[in-house]
């Protein structure tokens, strides 16, 4: 079943494009043109979202060797490759991105099956996968709604879904802390570490699509209107949260 109302993840930044429209265009220009550097500014970002953090998520949400995985937005590979580890064939994980640039920055890194995509309308057959997983991309799509719909459809009855996520804090203080951290002191990090505008431009955008995106309740009634049974949220440190569903 279609959704009816469409769910943008944060209203339009006028600092970064005029409207809406302008989104989609801008993102894949951003991440096009940072795909070298990703990896590296990752490091930086810490926080315990490095690889460890990543297996145990997808493990934690039940992820198993002999399972077939989509990766959505696989960025440089940085969730595929502890997928990989966890099946241990190299068929079984197939990443989609949007981006050009972050698709040859992966195809340089990992030997698996690659699609040029984007999640709103998923370029594959229904009920191909076990496992969707997605990391830090949900602030990017142009609608919730049909993005969750997307990954419904393509996940096998008893799939899974898995979507790694950093939100803006419920605690002032942390709020205020975290504000200065990603929004002023990573993107001249970044800029500093790789001589490389774009890259800051695309972190400061980091932080304020966290400060303006909608707050979790959202995001899990959203996934369990798209159908899904068992939507839900693990929190750590007011900070780091793993959404999950299961097709019925
Ligand atoms: C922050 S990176 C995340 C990479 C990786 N998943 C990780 O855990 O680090 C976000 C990725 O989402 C991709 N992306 C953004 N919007 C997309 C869309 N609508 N459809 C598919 N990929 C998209 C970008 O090209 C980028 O590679």
């Amino acid at each position: 079943m279609k959704p009816e109302q469409p769910l943008e993840p944060h209203p339009a930044l006028p600092d970064y494009y005029p409207d809406l429209t302008q989104r989609p265009a801008f993102v894949r220009r951003m991440f096009d043109r940072t795909a070298g550097y990703y990896d590296r500014v990752n490091q930086l970002l810490s926080f315990g979202s490095g690889s460890w953090y990543r297996r145990r998520a997808l493990t934690r949400a039940g992820l198993q060797p002999g399972m077939k995985v989509l990766d959505v937005a696989i960025g440089t590979g940085l969730v595929a490759r502890q997928a990989l580890a966890v099946t241990g064939d190299p068929q079984s994980v197939t990443g989609l991105d949007i981006s050009a640039g972050m698709l040859a920055e992966v195809r340089r890194l990992l030997k698996l099956p690659l699609i040029q995509g984007l999640m709103e309308q998923l370029p594959v057959a229904d009920e191909r996968f076990d496992f969707i997983s997605m990391g830090y991309a949900l602030r990017h799509v142009a609608d919730l709604n049909a993005t969750f719909h997307e990954f419904h459809r393509v996940l096998r009855p008893g799939g899974v879904l898995l979507i790694l996520e950093i939100t803006r804090p419920a605690q002032p203080f942390k709020r205020a802390l975290l504000k200065f951290y990603l929004g002023k002191v990573i993107p001249l990090l970044s800029r500093l570490t790789t001589g490389n505008r774009d890259m800051q431009t695309l972190m400061r955008y980091y932080w304020d699509t966290i400060e303006n995106c909608v707050p979790p309740e959202t995001i899990i009634a959203a996934i369990r209107d798209a159908g899904f049974t068992e939507a839900g949220c693990d929190v750590e440190f007011d900070l780091f949260r793993a959404y999950s569903g299961r097709k019925g």
